[in-house]
Protein backbone atom coordinates (compact mmCIF):
# COMPACT_ATOMS: atom_id res chain seq x y z
CA UNK A 1 0.00 0.00 0.00
CA UNK A 2 1.60 3.34 -1.24
CA UNK A 3 1.58 6.17 1.69
CA UNK A 4 3.23 8.77 0.01
CA UNK A 5 4.28 11.05 3.32
CA UNK A 6 5.00 14.34 2.56
CA UNK A 7 7.41 16.21 4.97
CA UNK A 8 6.97 19.83 6.41
CA UNK A 9 3.87 20.59 4.56
CA UNK A 10 2.41 23.67 4.19
CA UNK A 11 -1.33 23.91 5.81
CA UNK A 12 -2.68 27.23 5.36
CA UNK A 13 -4.61 26.12 2.01
CA UNK A 14 -6.29 23.27 3.93
CA UNK A 15 -8.10 25.16 7.26
CA UNK A 16 -10.76 27.27 5.95
CA UNK A 17 -9.82 29.77 8.35
CA UNK A 18 -6.65 30.37 6.35
CA UNK A 19 -4.31 30.32 9.17
CA UNK A 20 -0.89 29.48 8.93
CA UNK A 21 0.67 26.31 9.87
CA UNK A 22 2.57 23.24 9.25
CA UNK A 23 2.35 19.78 9.27
CA UNK A 24 5.83 17.57 10.33
CA UNK A 25 4.30 14.99 7.91
CA UNK A 26 0.83 14.89 5.84
CA UNK A 27 -0.72 12.15 4.35
CA UNK A 28 -3.82 12.24 1.56
CA UNK A 29 -6.39 9.33 2.44
CA UNK A 30 -7.65 8.24 -0.93
CA UNK A 31 -8.39 4.57 0.15
CA UNK A 32 -9.38 3.83 3.63
CA UNK A 33 -7.10 0.48 2.96
CA UNK A 34 -4.65 3.06 3.77
CA UNK A 35 -5.14 3.88 7.00
CA UNK A 36 -4.86 0.27 7.91
CA UNK A 37 -1.28 0.41 6.58
CA UNK A 38 -0.80 3.37 8.65
CA UNK A 39 -2.27 1.84 12.06
CA UNK A 40 -0.02 -1.50 10.86
CA UNK A 41 3.16 0.85 9.73
CA UNK A 42 5.77 0.64 12.86
CA UNK A 43 6.96 4.00 12.55
CA UNK A 44 3.72 5.83 11.29
CA UNK A 45 1.35 3.99 13.72
CA UNK A 46 2.83 5.34 16.55
CA UNK A 47 2.73 8.89 15.96
CA UNK A 48 -0.05 11.29 17.33
CA UNK A 49 -2.44 11.68 14.46
CA UNK A 50 -4.42 14.70 13.56
CA UNK A 51 -7.76 14.27 11.07
CA UNK A 52 -8.21 16.69 8.26
CA UNK A 53 -11.43 16.71 6.35
CA UNK A 54 -13.18 19.65 4.72
CA UNK A 55 -10.29 21.94 7.41
CA UNK A 56 -13.73 23.87 7.85
CA UNK A 57 -14.25 23.53 11.49
CA UNK A 58 -10.76 23.48 13.11
CA UNK A 59 -8.47 26.36 14.12
CA UNK A 60 -4.86 25.49 14.28
CA UNK A 61 -3.15 27.52 16.97
CA UNK A 62 0.35 26.14 16.50
CA UNK A 63 2.28 23.14 14.15
CA UNK A 64 0.22 19.84 14.73
CA UNK A 65 2.65 16.95 16.13
CA UNK A 66 2.74 13.67 14.24
CA UNK A 67 1.03 12.73 11.32
CA UNK A 68 -1.96 15.06 9.75
CA UNK A 69 -4.16 12.46 7.75
CA UNK A 70 -6.20 14.69 5.21
CA UNK A 71 -9.11 12.20 4.05
CA UNK A 72 -10.21 12.49 0.42
CA UNK A 73 -12.19 9.20 0.06
CA UNK A 74 -14.55 10.06 -2.66
CA UNK A 75 -17.62 8.15 -4.49
CA UNK A 76 -20.98 8.66 -3.72
CA UNK A 77 -23.81 5.97 -4.97
CA UNK A 78 -27.34 5.05 -4.20
CA UNK A 79 -27.35 1.93 -2.20
CA UNK A 80 -31.70 1.41 -1.95
CA UNK A 81 -34.52 2.86 -2.99
CA UNK A 82 -37.56 1.44 -1.60
CA UNK A 83 -40.82 2.05 0.69
CA UNK A 84 -38.39 3.41 3.54
CA UNK A 85 -36.72 5.87 1.23
CA UNK A 86 -33.07 6.30 -0.39
CA UNK A 87 -30.05 5.15 1.32
CA UNK A 88 -27.32 6.83 -0.09
CA UNK A 89 -23.44 6.80 0.37
CA UNK A 90 -20.57 8.88 0.55
CA UNK A 91 -17.01 9.03 0.78
CA UNK A 92 -16.12 10.85 3.93
CA UNK A 93 -13.83 13.03 1.73
CA UNK A 94 -16.64 14.73 -0.78
CA UNK A 95 -17.74 18.18 0.24
CA UNK A 96 -20.94 17.92 1.81
CA UNK A 97 -22.23 20.46 -0.71
CA UNK A 98 -21.61 18.38 -3.52
CA UNK A 99 -23.53 15.51 -1.91
CA UNK A 100 -26.47 17.76 -1.55
CA UNK A 101 -25.87 19.00 -5.34
CA UNK A 102 -25.42 15.59 -6.62
CA UNK A 103 -28.86 14.06 -4.40
CA UNK A 104 -30.83 16.71 -6.00
CA UNK A 105 -29.46 16.26 -9.56
CA UNK A 106 -30.41 12.70 -9.12
CA UNK A 107 -33.82 13.48 -8.12
CA UNK A 108 -33.40 12.95 -4.35
CA UNK A 109 -34.42 15.40 -2.17
CA UNK A 110 -33.96 16.23 1.80
CA UNK A 111 -30.61 17.34 2.02
CA UNK A 112 -31.66 21.32 0.60
CA UNK A 113 -31.90 22.43 4.25
CA UNK A 114 -28.22 22.16 4.50
CA UNK A 115 -26.99 23.16 1.65
CA UNK A 116 -23.72 25.55 1.22
CA UNK A 117 -22.35 23.86 4.89
CA UNK A 118 -18.12 24.02 4.01
CA UNK A 119 -16.89 20.99 4.95
CA UNK A 120 -16.94 17.32 4.19
CA UNK A 121 -19.06 14.55 4.15
CA UNK A 122 -16.61 12.73 7.25
CA UNK A 123 -16.98 15.79 9.20
CA UNK A 124 -20.50 16.05 9.05
CA UNK A 125 -21.52 13.56 11.84
CA UNK A 126 -18.70 14.51 14.29
CA UNK A 127 -20.66 18.38 14.61
CA UNK A 128 -23.97 16.90 13.64
CA UNK A 129 -24.58 20.11 11.01
CA UNK A 130 -27.62 21.44 11.05
CA UNK A 131 -28.84 24.93 9.68
CA UNK A 132 -32.02 25.96 8.47
CA UNK A 133 -34.67 23.50 10.66
CA UNK A 134 -32.57 20.23 10.23
CA UNK A 135 -29.83 18.42 11.32
CA UNK A 136 -27.62 16.00 10.07
CA UNK A 137 -28.95 13.18 12.87
CA UNK A 138 -32.72 13.14 11.27
CA UNK A 139 -31.32 11.81 7.75
CA UNK A 140 -28.24 9.80 9.05
CA UNK A 141 -28.37 6.02 8.83
CA UNK A 142 -24.68 4.86 9.70
CA UNK A 143 -21.16 5.26 8.90
CA UNK A 144 -18.26 2.79 8.73
CA UNK A 145 -14.81 3.81 10.34
CA UNK A 146 -11.32 2.55 11.62
CA UNK A 147 -10.03 2.86 14.94
CA UNK A 148 -6.85 4.50 14.75
CA UNK A 149 -5.34 2.26 17.80
CA UNK A 150 -6.77 -1.22 16.56
CA UNK A 151 -6.35 -1.16 12.89
CA UNK A 152 -10.41 -2.29 13.55
CA UNK A 153 -13.04 -1.72 11.19
CA UNK A 154 -16.49 -0.66 12.32
CA UNK A 155 -20.27 0.05 11.70
CA UNK A 156 -22.15 2.93 13.82
CA UNK A 157 -25.79 3.22 13.83
CA UNK A 158 -27.27 6.61 14.54
CA UNK A 159 -27.94 5.66 18.52
CA UNK A 160 -24.13 4.48 18.82
CA UNK A 161 -22.92 7.96 17.34
CA UNK A 162 -24.76 9.89 20.24
CA UNK A 163 -25.63 12.92 18.47
CA UNK A 164 -26.72 15.84 20.54
CA UNK A 165 -26.90 19.57 19.19
CA UNK A 166 -23.20 20.41 17.29
CA UNK A 167 -22.04 17.42 19.02
CA UNK A 168 -21.08 13.90 18.89
CA UNK A 169 -19.03 10.33 20.16
CA UNK A 170 -17.17 12.10 18.24
CA UNK A 171 -16.02 15.02 20.13
CA UNK A 172 -16.27 12.74 23.41
CA UNK A 173 -15.55 9.28 23.62
CA UNK A 174 -13.78 8.68 19.94
CA UNK A 175 -12.05 12.01 20.04
CA UNK A 176 -9.07 11.54 18.41
CA UNK A 177 -9.75 7.93 17.90
CA UNK A 178 -10.95 7.09 15.06
CA UNK A 179 -11.60 7.93 11.23
CA UNK A 180 -14.95 8.28 9.33
CA UNK A 181 -14.61 6.64 5.64
CA UNK A 182 -18.07 6.56 4.57
CA UNK A 183 -21.57 8.03 5.89
CA UNK A 184 -24.70 6.37 4.40
CA UNK A 185 -28.04 8.78 4.83
CA UNK A 186 -31.60 7.65 4.80
CA UNK A 187 -33.94 10.23 2.45
CA UNK A 188 -37.11 9.62 4.16
CA UNK A 189 -40.20 8.99 1.44
CA UNK A 190 -42.64 10.98 0.66
CA UNK A 191 -40.78 14.27 0.74
CA UNK A 192 -41.77 16.89 2.51
CA UNK A 193 -40.45 20.63 2.74
CA UNK A 194 -38.90 21.58 6.23
CA UNK A 195 -39.70 25.38 6.62
CA UNK A 196 -39.64 25.60 10.01
CA UNK A 197 -37.13 27.82 10.26
CA UNK A 198 -38.96 30.97 10.33
CA UNK A 199 -36.34 33.42 8.06
CA UNK A 200 -36.74 30.65 5.40
CA UNK A 201 -40.36 30.61 5.12
CA UNK A 202 -40.32 34.29 5.48
CA UNK A 203 -37.54 34.37 1.98
CA UNK A 204 -39.97 32.15 0.28
CA UNK A 205 -43.25 34.27 1.24
CA UNK A 206 -40.97 37.41 -0.17
CA UNK A 207 -40.28 34.93 -2.97
CA UNK A 208 -43.72 34.36 -4.19
CA UNK A 209 -43.21 30.52 -3.68
CA UNK A 210 -46.36 28.90 -2.20
CA UNK A 211 -45.44 25.12 -1.91
CA UNK A 212 -42.21 24.88 -2.56
CA UNK A 213 -39.91 22.21 -4.04
CA UNK A 214 -36.73 20.41 -2.91
CA UNK A 215 -35.00 22.97 -5.25
CA UNK A 216 -36.72 26.02 -4.43
CA UNK A 217 -36.24 25.71 -0.92
CA UNK A 218 -31.95 25.02 -1.97
CA UNK A 219 -32.35 27.95 -3.61
CA UNK A 220 -33.68 29.80 -0.77
CA UNK A 221 -31.25 28.87 1.63
CA UNK A 222 -28.35 29.21 -0.61
CA UNK A 223 -29.45 33.18 -0.80
CA UNK A 224 -30.19 33.51 2.93
CA UNK A 225 -26.31 32.07 3.60
CA UNK A 226 -24.73 33.95 0.99
CA UNK A 227 -26.42 37.28 1.72
CA UNK A 228 -25.48 36.78 5.73
CA UNK A 229 -22.33 34.43 6.20
CA UNK A 230 -19.01 35.13 4.73
CA UNK A 231 -17.85 32.56 2.03
CA UNK A 232 -14.82 31.13 3.43
CA UNK A 233 -13.69 31.13 -0.44
CA UNK A 234 -13.23 34.93 -0.01
CA UNK A 235 -12.83 35.68 3.80
CA UNK A 236 -10.89 32.74 6.07
CA UNK A 237 -13.48 32.13 9.00
CA UNK A 238 -14.98 28.58 10.39
CA UNK A 239 -18.76 29.40 10.20
CA UNK A 240 -20.40 29.75 13.56
CA UNK A 241 -17.37 29.86 16.32
CA UNK A 242 -19.57 29.57 18.96
CA UNK A 243 -22.39 27.54 19.86
CA UNK A 244 -25.85 28.96 20.79
CA UNK A 245 -26.18 28.66 24.68
CA UNK A 246 -28.45 25.91 25.98
CA UNK A 247 -30.05 26.92 29.23
CA UNK A 248 -32.98 25.73 31.62
CA UNK A 249 -36.46 27.96 31.98
CA UNK A 250 -35.23 29.94 35.41
CA UNK A 251 -32.17 31.18 33.92
CA UNK A 252 -33.59 31.97 30.28
CA UNK A 253 -36.25 33.96 32.48
CA UNK A 254 -34.00 35.68 34.87
CA UNK A 255 -31.89 36.85 31.66
CA UNK A 256 -35.06 38.14 29.99
CA UNK A 257 -35.99 40.00 32.84
CA UNK A 258 -32.82 42.58 32.46
CA UNK A 259 -33.00 42.42 28.58
CA UNK A 260 -36.29 41.80 27.37
CA UNK A 261 -35.41 41.83 23.64
CA UNK A 262 -32.77 38.76 23.59
CA UNK A 263 -33.81 35.80 21.02
CA UNK A 264 -34.25 32.57 22.38
CA UNK A 265 -35.73 29.19 21.45
CA UNK A 266 -38.19 26.61 23.61
CA UNK A 267 -36.49 22.75 23.09
CA UNK A 268 -38.82 20.01 23.57
CA UNK A 269 -37.15 19.25 26.69
CA UNK A 270 -38.32 21.98 28.59
CA UNK A 271 -34.52 24.08 27.71
CA UNK A 272 -33.83 27.25 26.29
CA UNK A 273 -31.68 28.54 23.22
CA UNK A 274 -30.29 31.81 23.64
CA UNK A 275 -28.98 33.28 20.56
CA UNK A 276 -25.27 33.60 20.99
CA UNK A 277 -24.69 36.24 18.11
CA UNK A 278 -27.59 38.43 19.33
CA UNK A 279 -25.76 38.38 22.60
CA UNK A 280 -22.39 38.77 21.46
CA UNK A 281 -23.85 41.60 19.37
CA UNK A 282 -25.59 43.33 22.44
CA UNK A 283 -21.74 43.47 24.05
CA UNK A 284 -20.84 45.61 21.06
CA UNK A 285 -18.28 43.17 19.72
CA UNK A 286 -20.04 42.77 16.16
CA UNK A 287 -17.42 43.70 13.55
CA UNK A 288 -14.62 44.15 16.45
CA UNK A 289 -11.39 43.67 14.96
CA UNK A 290 -7.93 42.58 17.10
CA UNK A 291 -5.25 42.41 14.79
CA UNK A 292 -6.47 40.53 11.71
CA UNK A 293 -8.87 38.90 13.40
CA UNK A 294 -12.28 40.22 13.54
CA UNK A 295 -16.01 38.99 14.68
CA UNK A 296 -17.82 39.66 11.38
CA UNK A 297 -19.43 42.76 10.89
CA UNK A 298 -22.70 40.66 9.19
CA UNK A 299 -23.13 37.90 11.24
CA UNK A 300 -21.87 37.99 15.25
CA UNK A 301 -21.06 34.09 15.62
CA UNK A 302 -18.72 34.15 12.77
CA UNK A 303 -14.87 35.37 13.31
CA UNK A 304 -12.46 35.67 10.08
CA UNK A 305 -9.22 36.28 9.14
CA UNK A 306 -8.57 39.38 7.35
CA UNK A 307 -5.27 37.79 6.01
CA UNK A 308 -2.49 36.87 7.81
CA UNK A 309 -4.14 36.42 11.09
CA UNK A 310 -2.67 33.62 13.25
CA UNK A 311 -4.44 30.96 14.67
CA UNK A 312 -3.45 32.33 18.62
CA UNK A 313 -4.69 35.62 17.46
CA UNK A 314 -8.23 34.09 16.78
CA UNK A 315 -8.29 32.67 19.84
CA UNK A 316 -7.48 35.60 21.90
CA UNK A 317 -10.22 37.60 19.90
CA UNK A 318 -12.53 34.38 20.96
CA UNK A 319 -11.54 34.76 24.72
CA UNK A 320 -12.04 38.32 24.52
CA UNK A 321 -15.45 37.77 23.07
CA UNK A 322 -16.72 35.07 25.04
CA UNK A 323 -15.34 37.29 28.41
CA UNK A 324 -17.84 40.14 26.95
CA UNK A 325 -20.94 37.96 27.39
CA UNK A 326 -19.87 36.51 30.68
CA UNK A 327 -19.59 39.77 31.97
CA UNK A 328 -23.36 40.81 30.95
CA UNK A 329 -24.99 37.85 30.74
CA UNK A 330 -23.51 35.72 33.02
CA UNK A 331 -22.96 32.80 30.19
CA UNK A 332 -19.86 30.71 28.96
CA UNK A 333 -20.07 30.76 25.56
CA UNK A 334 -18.41 27.35 24.19
CA UNK A 335 -16.41 27.04 20.85
CA UNK A 336 -18.06 25.05 18.16
CA UNK A 337 -14.91 24.36 16.29
CA UNK A 338 -12.32 21.85 17.55
CA UNK A 339 -9.17 24.16 18.54
CA UNK A 340 -5.27 22.43 18.02
N1 LIG B 1 -28.52 37.73 15.21
C1 LIG B 1 -28.03 38.90 15.77
N2 LIG B 1 -26.84 39.38 15.30
C2 LIG B 1 -26.16 38.78 14.30
C3 LIG B 1 -26.66 37.61 13.74
C4 LIG B 1 -27.86 37.08 14.21
O1 LIG B 1 -28.63 39.46 16.67
O2 LIG B 1 -25.08 39.27 13.94
C5 LIG B 1 -29.78 37.19 15.69
C6 LIG B 1 -30.76 37.03 14.54
O3 LIG B 1 -31.50 38.19 14.35
C7 LIG B 1 -31.60 35.88 14.94
C8 LIG B 1 -30.70 35.07 15.85
O4 LIG B 1 -29.59 35.89 16.20
O5 LIG B 1 -32.70 36.30 15.66
C9 LIG B 1 -30.26 33.77 15.22
O6 LIG B 1 -29.49 34.04 14.04
P1 LIG B 1 -29.42 32.99 12.83
O7 LIG B 1 -30.75 32.71 12.29
O8 LIG B 1 -28.41 33.50 11.87
O9 LIG B 1 -28.92 31.65 13.47
P2 LIG B 1 -27.79 31.34 14.52
O10 LIG B 1 -28.44 30.67 15.68
O11 LIG B 1 -26.94 32.52 14.80
C10 LIG B 1 -27.39 28.92 13.66
C11 LIG B 1 -26.23 28.04 13.31
C12 LIG B 1 -25.71 28.34 11.89
C13 LIG B 1 -26.87 28.14 10.93
C14 LIG B 1 -28.03 29.07 11.33
C15 LIG B 1 -29.25 28.85 10.49
C16 LIG B 1 -25.15 27.54 15.41
C17 LIG B 1 -23.95 27.73 16.27
N3 LIG B 1 -25.15 28.20 14.25
O12 LIG B 1 -26.91 30.25 13.73
O13 LIG B 1 -24.73 27.37 11.61
O14 LIG B 1 -26.48 28.43 9.61
O15 LIG B 1 -28.41 28.79 12.70
O16 LIG B 1 -29.86 27.65 10.84
O17 LIG B 1 -26.06 26.81 15.79
C18 LIG B 1 -22.40 26.91 11.67
O18 LIG B 1 -22.65 26.05 12.51
O19 LIG B 1 -21.23 27.13 11.27
C19 LIG B 1 -23.48 27.75 11.16
C20 LIG B 1 -23.26 28.78 10.34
Amino acid sequence: MDLAVQSDADLTDLNTFRVAARAQRLLRITDARQLRAVVDHPELGRLPKLVLGGGSNLLLTRDPQGLVLKIEIAGMRVLADDAQGMLIEAGAGVAWHDLVCWSLRQGLPGLENLALIPGSVGAAPVQNIGAYGMELVEVFDSLDLIDLTTGRFATLDRAACRFGYRDSVFKHALAGKSVITQVRLRLPRPWRARLGYAELQRHLERSGVGEPDAGQVFDAVCAIRRAKLPDPQRLGNAGSFFKNPVVNRTIRNEILEEFPEIVSYPLDDGTYKLAAAWMIEACGCKGRSQGAAAVDSRHALVLVNHGGASGSEVLRLAETVRAAVRERFGIELEYEPVVV
